[in-house]
C-alpha cells in the first residue's frame, strides 16, 4: 500500500537514511551518514566544500548508487525501487539541470509530462511557477538566453512542479540576488506548511537559520553535529568579542592581545580586517583588551560583543569556514 495521502506523506520520517557510504577511488565522499527527516520538517545539510552533501543528495535522489548502507524516502527503498522514489521526489540541483534550447515554459511542462501530469494541468502549473518566480517576460524565451540566476529560478519551479511530497534543494538559491532568495524562502515554507518535506543543503548559514527545523553538520562524509540552530549555537556557549581593524597588518598583533581571554579558536578574516574571539566573560576581557590596544596604538574601527552566530558554530565544529576551500 502507498503510505500517502494527496501529495502528502504520512510516515513518520519521510527520509531516512543508515550507513550511507560512497567512495570515488581513494577519496572517501560518503562515510557512513545516518539521516532521519521527520515528515513535514526542514532538514538543513551543512558542510563545508566537498564534506559529501551533494553525494548525499544524490543516493536520496536515486542519481548515484551507495557502496553501502540503505536509505528510504517516502518510505520507499531508493536501492530497490529507484522509480518509484522518483515519482515522490522534487530535485534541484546544485548544477541546474535544463534543456537549453526549450523555453521556460516548455522546460516546465516537459518535468510535469515526465511526473505523469497531464498537459494541461502541467502548463497550468508551469505558469503559476513562473509568475510566481517573476518571470512571465521571458517564458517564451529559449532557457540559452537566461542569466544564472533565471536559470536557478526555472530548475526551482521544476523541482516543485508536480508538487512532490518531499523535496531535495541543493544550495538552492546560490546566485540568486537577495529578493529572489527571500521569495524563494517563502515558496518553501508554504510546501512545509502544506505538509511537504525539504532536505536543503547550503553555504548560507542564515538560510538554515530561517528555514531548517533540524541542522546536521556534515564534515568528511560524517554527521559532526545536529540540533536545532539554537541548540547547536547554545552548545558553543559563551559570546564573541569581535574586533574590526583599521589595518590589515595589526591582525597579528591583535591575536596575540587576545589570546589569552579566547576559550575557543580565534577566528581573523584579512577581508573584514577582522579578529574575533570566543570569551567567558565577556565585558572584562572587553575592558583589558580595548586598554592593550591603546598602549599599543593599534587603531580599530569597531569592537563589540555578540552571542554566537551559526558561523562561529560551523568555524568550532569544522575548523573552517563555510566558502573556503579544502585542501
Ligand atoms: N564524480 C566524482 N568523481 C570523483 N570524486 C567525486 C565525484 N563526486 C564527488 N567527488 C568527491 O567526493 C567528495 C564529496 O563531494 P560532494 O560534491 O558530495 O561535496 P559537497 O559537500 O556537495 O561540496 P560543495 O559544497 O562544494 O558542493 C569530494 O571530495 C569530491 O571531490
Ligand atoms: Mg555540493
Amino acid at each position: 500500500m502507498d503510505n500517502s495521502s494527496g501529495n502528502n506523506y504520512v510516515g513518520e520520517f519521510a527520509v531516512e537514511a543508515s550507513g550511507l557510504s560512497k567512495h570515488y577511488g581513494d577519496v572517501v565522499a560518503l562515510d557512513g551518514l545516518e539521516l532521519s527527516v521527520p515528515t513535514g520538517t526542514v532538514l538543513g545539510l551543512l558542510g563545508p566544500n566537498g564534506a559529501g552533501k551533494t553525494t548525499a543528495v544524490s543516493i536520496l535522489t536515486t542519481l548515484i548508487a551507495p557502496d553501502g548502507g540503505t536509505a528510504r524516502v517516502a518510505g520507499v527503498d531508493v536501492i530497490k525501487e529507484p522509480q518509484r522514489v522518483r515519482s515522490l521526489i522534487g530535485l534541484s540541483g546544485q548544477y541546474a539541470a535544463v534543456d537549453e534550447h526549450l523555453t521556460a515554459t516548455e522546460n516546465l511542462e516537459m518535468i510535469g509530462c515526465l511526473y505523469g501530469m497531464r498537459r494541461p494541468a502541467a502548463r497550468k502549473k508551469a505558469s503559476e511557477l513562473i509568475e510566481r518566480f517573476r518571470l512571465s517576460d521571458s517564458a517564451h524565451r529559449p532557457l540559452k538566453t537566461f542569466s544564472g540566476g533565471m536559470r536557478r529560478r526555472i530548475d526551482l519551479a521544476g523541482a516543485l512542479l508536480a508538487d512532490p511530497p518531499v523535496l531535495f534543494l541543493d544550495e538552492p538559491t546560490t546566485g540568486l540576488d537577495p529578493r529572489s532568495r527571500g521569495e524563494l524562502w517563502d515558496v518553501i515554507r508554504e510546501r512545509v506548511e502544506a505538509g511537504t518535506t525539504v532536505v536543503l543543503t547550503t553555504q548560507y548559514l542564515e538560510e538554515a537559520d530561517q528555514l531548517a527545523h533540524d541542522i546536521v553538520v556534515i564534515d568528511h562524509g560524517r554527521a559532526i553535529a545536529r540540533g536545532t540552530s539554537q541548540e547547536l549555537k547554545r552548545r558553543i556557549g559563551g559570546e564573541h568579542l569581535d574586533i574590526h581593524l583599521a589595518l590589515l597588518t595589526d591582525i597579528s598583533r591583535v591575536e596575540a592581545i587576545v589570546r589569552p581571554f579566547a576559550i575557543g579558536a580565534i577566528r581573523t578574516d584579512d577581508q573584514e580586517v577582522l579578529v574575533s574571539i570566543p570569551v567567558s566573560k565577556g565585558i572584562e576581557a572587553l575592558g583589558s583588551v580595548m586598554a592593550e590596544l591603546s598602549v599599543q596604538n593599534i587603531e580599530i574601527v569597531d569592537i563589540g560583543l555578540r552571542r554566537p552566530t551559526l558561523d562561529d558554530v560551523f568555524m568550532e565544529l569544522t575548523g573552517h569556514k563555510t566558502q573556503e576551500e579544502q585542501t
